[in-house]
């Protein structure tokens, strides 16, 4: 089972792939959260990337796409895997396919969350994160248990450097730009599933789940 999560920045990528990850038993990889480490970490790439995601931008493909490639070899993701954000531009589904037909291994589903933007900036400026088990939080949908603690390892929650909303908006437009054009590219391949994700989490799930019918 190997699915594509697509969507506006705050559609529910990151949430539902941890849902259907523990369902599953497969990973989830988020280039986000790959990237944030890094960040996090200080390495060269970390330092690279910070420049473009603080400006809401995109880093650039090969850099992506060489790091996915690595995280695709390692064992867990013989079984499977949840793409959360990646590929973002059609260089990089172009990049992934390759990549795919060579390891012999097709996608399953590429899974779209449709949200306003309205919605976009109201989950993306009231979440946060556990920057130890990344779980998102969210001031009025998702209240931590205990104030600002993450209710699984009790970390200090944080807000991300992309988060106020300016720089939201950017990352609206440049979804639009870039990204887009991929929900025609994979429905031409007969492998884009719509979800409107304009719901609770629980029913956005079963939606999600119905959405992938078989698949699952
Ligand atoms: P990334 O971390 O991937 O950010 P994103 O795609 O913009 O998506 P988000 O993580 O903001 O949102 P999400 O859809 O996962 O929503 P979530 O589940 O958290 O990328 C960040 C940056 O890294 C990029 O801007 C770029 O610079 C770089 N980057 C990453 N990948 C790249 C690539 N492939 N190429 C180039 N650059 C790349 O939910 C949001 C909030 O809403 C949470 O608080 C949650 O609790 C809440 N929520 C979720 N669902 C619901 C619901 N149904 N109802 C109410 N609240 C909900």
């Amino acid at each position: 089972m190997r699915f594509v999560f697509l969507g506006l920045p705050g559609a529910g990528k990151g949430t539902q792939a941890r849902i259907l990850s523990e369902r599953l038993d497969i990973p989830q990889i988020s280039t986000g959260d790959i990237l944030r480490e890094h960040v996090q970490e200080g390495t060269r790439l970390g330092i690279e990337a910070r420049t473009y995601m603080d400006r809401g931008e995109y880093v650039p493909d090969d850099v992506v796409v060489r790091m996915v490639e690595e995280r695709l070899g390692e064992p867990d993701a013989s079984k499977g895997f949840i793409l959360d954000g990646f590929p973002r531009t059609v260089r990089q589904a172009q990049a992934l396919e390759v990549a795919l037909v060579e390891l012999g291994t097709p996608l399953t589903a590429v899974v779209k969350f449709t949200i306003s933007d309205t919605t976009a900036i109201r989950r993306i400026i009231g979440r946060y994160t556990c920057p130890v088990c990344k779980r998102t939080y969210h001031q009025e949908w998702r209240p931590p248990a205990n104030d600002q603690l993450c209710d699984v390892d009790g970390t200090p929650l944080e807000k991300r450097s992309d988060e106020d909303e300016l720089t939201v908006k950017r990352r609206l437009a440049i979804y639009r730009e870039q990204t887009e054009p991929l929900e025609r590219y994979y429905a031409e391949r007969g492998l884009l599933r719509d979800v409107d994700a304009e719901a609770r989490m629980d029913t956005v799930t079963e939606r999600m789940l119905a959405a992938l019918g078989d698949a699952v």
